[in-house]
Order: C-alpha cells, then sequence, then structure tokens
C-alpha cells in the first residue's frame, strides 16, 4: 500500500456534507437489519451552523459541496440549505446524494434553489430485490426520483449501483438506461466501512470482474468524467447516450487524487472515509469562532495523508459518515 504525504492540501476543494444519520432505507450493504442508533437531535448541527462552516470553508478555496446523509431529503427544509449554500460566495456547485425516493416531492424547489445536480442510489431495477436491498423501499418511487431530476434539470445525473454480486444477473438492465438518454450509471465496489462489507470474498466482484462483463455487450470507448472530477472512470457504449463508470474504491488506491473533505452531520471533520480519526468541530462552529475553526480545519487537512489507513475501519457506518 502506498504511503504518499501530499506537500499541500491546496487541492482539496470539494466538501461532503452529511446534513442528517437518518435515513427512510436500511440497505443491506450501509446499515445493519436494526438500524443503527441515530444521533439525538441536539448534537446535530442547524441549517445555520452548517451555513457557517461553509462560508469559513470556501475561503480555504473549497467550492464545490455535496449534501449527504443518511437520507439528505428526510430533514425538514433542505432548499432552505441548499440556497443558503449556494449563494454564498466561493460555493461554485452544490449537488445532493440521495436514493430519490422523495425527488419528485423536492426537485422543483431544490433546482429553483440553486441545486445543481443529483447521483441517485439505484442498485437494482427488479422491483423485488430493489424491496429487499433497501429493506422496504419501492423502486417506482426511485424511478420517479430521476424522471424528476431530468425534468428539472439536475443534470447530469448519475445513478450509483454498489457491485452486490447478483449485480451481475442485472447489467443488460443497466446497461439498458444509459441507450437512450445522458444518463451516467455507476458501479461502486462494495467497500468495507463501519462493518457492513462483504462477508465472504465470493460477495466481492471486482472492477475487472464487471468490466470483462461489460465488454461482451460491445466495445468499451473510455469517455471523461461527466461533469468533472471523481474517482470513477467512464465508457461509453457505441451509440448510447449515457456512460457506464466504475468506482474501483477497493481495487484502486486512489487516494493519492483524493480531494474531499468531509463534515457528520454531528460536526466531525474527516479527512478519510476510511480512517476512524475524528476532529470534533462542534465548539467552533456554534461558538462561531472563525479563526478557530479555521486552525482546526487546516490541521486536518494538514494531516490527510492521501493513503487508506487500514481495511475494515471499525468506527461509523456510511450513514453515519456520508457517503
Ligand atoms: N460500499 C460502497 N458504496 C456504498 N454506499 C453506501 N455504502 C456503501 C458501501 N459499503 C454508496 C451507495 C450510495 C452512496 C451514498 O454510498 O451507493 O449511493
Ligand atoms: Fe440510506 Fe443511502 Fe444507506 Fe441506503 S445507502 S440505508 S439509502 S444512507
Amino acid at each position: 500500500m502506498r504511503d504518499v504525504v501530499a506537500p499541500s492540501h491546496r487541492h482539496v476543494d470539494y466538501l461532503r456534507l452529511s446534513v442528517t444519520d437518518r435515513c427512510n432505507f436500511r440497505c443491506v450493504y450501509c446499515m445493519p437489519e436494526q438500524g443503527v442508533p441515530f444521533k439525538p437531535h441536539e448534537q446535530i448541527l442547524s441549517y445555520e451552523d452548517m451555513v457557517f462552516f461553509v462560508g469559513a470553508v470556501s475561503g480555504l478555496g473549497i467550492g464545490k459541496v455535496r449534501l449527504t446523509g443518511g437520507e439528505p431529503l428526510v430533514r425538514k427544509n433542505l432548499p432552505y440549505l441548499v440556497r443558503r449554500v449556494a449563494a454564498l460566495p466561493g460555493i461554485e456547485d452544490v449537488s445532493l446524494t440521495t436514493n430519490g425516493t422523495l425527488l419528485p416531492r423536492f426537485a422543483a424547489e431544490l433546482a429553483d434553489a440553486g441545486l445543481s445536480r443529483v447521483n441517485l442510489s439505484l442498485d437494482s431495477l427488479d422491483p423485488e430485490r430493489y424491496q429487499r436491498l433497501t429493506r422496504g423501499g419501492r423502486l417506482e418511487q426511485a424511478l420517479a426520483g430521476i424522471e424528476a431530476a431530468f425534468e428539472h434539470g439536475l443534470t447530469p445525473v448519475k445513478v450509483n449501483a454498489v457491485m452486490l454480486p447478483e449485480l451481475m444477473q442485472e447489467l443488460d438492465a443497466f446497461v439498458e438506461l444509459t441507450r437512450e438518454r445522458p444518463l451516467h450509471v455507476r458501479f461502486i465496489e462494495w467497500m468495507e466501512v463501519g462493518g457492513c462489507g462483504p462477508r465472504e470474498e465470493g460477495e466481492r466482484l471486482s472492477r475487472t470482474e464487471l468490466l470483462a462483463a461489460l465488454s461482451e455487450r460491445g466495445a468499451l470507448v473510455p469517455v471523461a468524467s461527466p461533469g468533472g472530477f471523481g474517482p470513477a472512470r467512464y465508457f461509453r457504449l457505441e451509440g448510447h447516450a449515457g456512460t457506464l463508470g466504475v468506482i474501483s474504491s477497493v481495487s484502486d488506491h486512489f487516494c493519492g487524487d483524493c480531494n474531499r473533505l468531509r463534515l457528520t452531520a454531528d460536526a466531525r471533520l474527516k479527512s478519510c472515509l476510511f480512517s476512524d480519526e475524528e476532529t470534533d468541530v462542534s465548539a467552533a462552529i456554534r461558538a462561531r469562532d472563525r479563526e478557530g475553526l479555521l486552525a482546526l480545519v487546516n490541521r486536518v487537512l494538514a494531516s490527510k495523508t492521501y493513503s487508506r489507513p487500514r481495511a475494515g475501519a471499525a468506527g461509523r457506518g456510511m450513514s453515519q459518515i456520508g457517503g
């Protein structure tokens, strides 16, 4: 494993801001069946706190913000936060990661508030399997979420599918999604985060296996990332309007290129998804202590090691960090 200490953190320009640890689903690859205990409300940052935080770090060159969760849309009045964050000087892009099921209700307001685009989780195109994987979700609602995203110009629309073994039987359906419309399907290697990961080697599909299966459907032409930088590699099948992407978070070490900082809904800064290290910035945020806050942020950025600390960090799960 590489252990590169970056000479500077100047290329960290992207914040993933988790607005809630709550979710209307309990996806099998993300949470245990009984769910995870939610943080008490008083530990969760208010929208005003979040706006203060983003305003402070935008001065460090962080101009892109992605709102994550849990499921961000279960928190009340998310369009208000979008509007406030999008209006901050230095913020050039506000995006959202969502399971999409509440998007039909909120897409118009979100777009009006300044949201630029969405990534939707969609792990199956089979209604029964979708329900099983999400432990209760309805596929038709997620598909309606995709429609709402297109209708309100929240583009490029990207869809995330975690590479669980049964995905192989559904590849044709996912490929089909990219044929007519500029929809970007990203297959994500199933990562071990917070104790939720593949239990046996057989459950772990790799990028190589997936790309081999996809290339049986036609020549895969590498293309640039739709709408900017990210860890995915994209391909286009001839004649298709959309693309297919692979995020090989397990097989590859793209840590050296990592441009992101994370803030959890309870004000813990994390410089890496796989690290158990967290810096509590709640006191500085609540006291509106800009200097104190930036000192902490700078310390976290300077200590960002650009290498994976260790596999299978035992700390919090994805819904609590903000995937
Ligand atoms: N491995 C890979 N991806 C995950 N996600 C959540 N948990 C995991 C995991 N263990 C992804 C889902 C969702 C996004 C928020 O995070 O695809 O789209
Ligand atoms: Fe919720 Fe997303 Fe986790 Fe599924 S993957 S339980 S939708 S936070």
